[in-house]
This record gives structure tokens, C-alpha cells and sequence, in this order.
């Protein structure tokens, strides 16, 4: 895949050159990593659920009015999207007390929060993407004021239509991650959603049975990830109920 120039490669995705100017083409990689990426491991065709997964929930925000980079699918693994400038700092959003908050606060996993918590890290791989404030992100400069009211009125909009969708599908939306870029048109400059959202970056627990249908399978050794990733993609109705054969590549619906 070097055909075109390569702009970043992070842990699960690649940025390249897009057709145009203004746009790129983000590439869905099949490494799963965790902890900062201590643990790695190659999961095939995990790239190519995300992308179809993510692709799926990008379309409907954007025909919702949430503004998004998604352009559009180009194949298996790639998008086009708009180039931002990405703001850093990861933006969580929990409904449900999981992960680093119950290690941080002491609260029994699957507690319900009292509302929804947004909270912002800083996107630093050497820090270990450290927990900050509304006061940090403003007076470093990372964002103005505006633009983190517009941050948070995106995540709350996006953690409505996801609670939403996956409960529709027997899925509780427990937290998820996003990050938000800075999009320039015509001398004007708005806050969009960028990135991706996938079981890589969300907490989805099946609500009968309350298996983990994220990357939590990945990151506590239960097994199974790429299964959970493709219930996800089959309740959502992403993937055709039968297919099992990623080796070969999963029959899509189109
Ligand atoms: O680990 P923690 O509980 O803080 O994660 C909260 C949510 O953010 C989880 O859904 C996790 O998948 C996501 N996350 C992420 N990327 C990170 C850290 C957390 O997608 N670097």
C-alpha cells in the first residue's frame, strides 16, 4: 500500500495523500494493540469490520447534521476523508462505570453513572495519553473555549445517537472515545467529528448476556475478539449473518 504518500500511521490506522487536495485516505490496519502498545497482536481482518462498522456510523451521523471527515468508503480497508487538524485530546464519554474509571475512582464495574461523563486525555504516547481538564485544555492552548463547547456538544450528541442504535440491537453503549479535528473551508473553520468509532474504541456489553463485544476481548485476554466485532457488525446489519470466513474476506452486504 505504498502507492501513495503516507501522511501518519498510528497504532490501528495509516493516513495517505488523497486523490485531492483537502482530502485523505485513512487505511483500517489489523493490529490490535492495548496499553499504550506494551501488548500487540495482528488480528486479521479486524481492519476490514472497522472500517465497514465506522463507515456505517459516520454516514448516519452525517445525515443526522453531525458533521464528520467521512467522505465515503473507497474499499475493504480504506475511506476518504477530510483532512483536519486534529485537536489533541481524546474526548470519553461514559454512561456506565468500566475501565479506567473504576480503577481510578474505586466504583464496581457496570454502575450506572448518576448522567453521562465526558472527560478529556491528552493525546501524549510518552505521558501515556494523561487525564486533563477543561482548565488545561484551555490554557495550554490545545482548544479555546468555543471550540470545547462545540467538543462537548458534539460527544453528547454523538453518545445520543449511539446509545440509541446499539440499544436497538441488544447493545449497551457503556463509554466510548473520540477525537474532533478543526476542518478549513472558505475561510471558515468548524469543529468535526474525525477518527473512527469501532469496538476498538467503544465499550459495548451484549444486554441479555452481558458479554463484552469490544476490544475489552482483546485487552483482558477473554478470547474471541473478532467474533464479538463481527456480532456487532451483523446486528447492526453490516454483515450477512452466515458469513464466517474472514481468511477470505467477509461477505458484505452492499
Ligand atoms: O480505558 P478507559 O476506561 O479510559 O477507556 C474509555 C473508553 O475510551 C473505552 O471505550 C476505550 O475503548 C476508549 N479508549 C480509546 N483509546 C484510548 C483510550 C480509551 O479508544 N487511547
Amino acid at each position: 500500500m505504498n502507492r501513495r504518500r503516507k501522511i501518519y500511521e498510528g497504532k490501528a490506522k495509516v493516513l495517505y495523500e488523497g486523490p485531492e487536495p483537502g482530502t485523505l485516505v485513512q487505511y483500517f490496519k489489523d493490529d490490535a494493540t492495548a496499553g499504550n502498545g506494551k501488548k500487540h497482536e495482528i488480528v486479521d481482518g479486524k481492519g476490514v469490520l472497522n472500517n465497514r462498522i465506522s463507515e456505517f456510523i459516520f454516514t448516519k451521523l452525517n445525515g443526522l447534521g453531525i458533521p464528520t471527515h467521512f467522505v465515503r468508503r473507497m474499499n475493504m480497508r480504506e475511506q476518504l476523508i477530510k483532512e483536519v487538524e486534529i485537536i489533541p485530546i481524546e474526548i470519553v464519554v461514559r454512561n456506565v462505570a468500566a475501565g479506567s474509571l473504576v480503577k481510578r475512582l474505586g466504583l464496581e464495574q457496570g454502575t450506572q453513572l448518576p448522567r453521562s461523563i465526558i472527560e478529556f486525555y491528552y493525546k501524549d504516547d510518552a505521558l501515556g495519553d494523561p487525564l486533563v481538564s477543561e482548565e488545561h485544555i484551555t490554557a495550554f492552548g490545545w482548544a479555546t473555549p468555543p471550540e470545547l463547547d462545540d467538543i462537548m456538544s458534539l460527544a453528547i450528541r454523538v453518545n445520543d445517537f449511539l446509545t440509541g442504535l446499539f440499544m436497538g440491537v441488544g447493545i449497551q453503549l457503556v463509554d466510548f472515545k473520540i477525537e474532533c479535528g478543526r476542518l478549513y473551508e472558505n475561510d471558515m473553520m468548524r469543529i468535526i467529528l474525525a477518527d473512527e468509532i469501532s469496538p476498538d474504541n467503544c465499550r459495548l456489553w451484549d444486554v441479555k448476556t452481558r458479554n463484552k463485544l469490544d476490544k475489552d476481548r482483546f485487552r483482558e485476554d477473554l478470547g474471541g475478539m473478532l467474533d464479538a466485532y463481527r456480532e456487532v457488525a451483523q446486528r447492526l446489519g453490516i454483515l450477512v449473518e452466515t458469513d464466517n470466513a474472514l481468511t477470505t474476506g467477509p461477505r458484505l452486504v452492499q
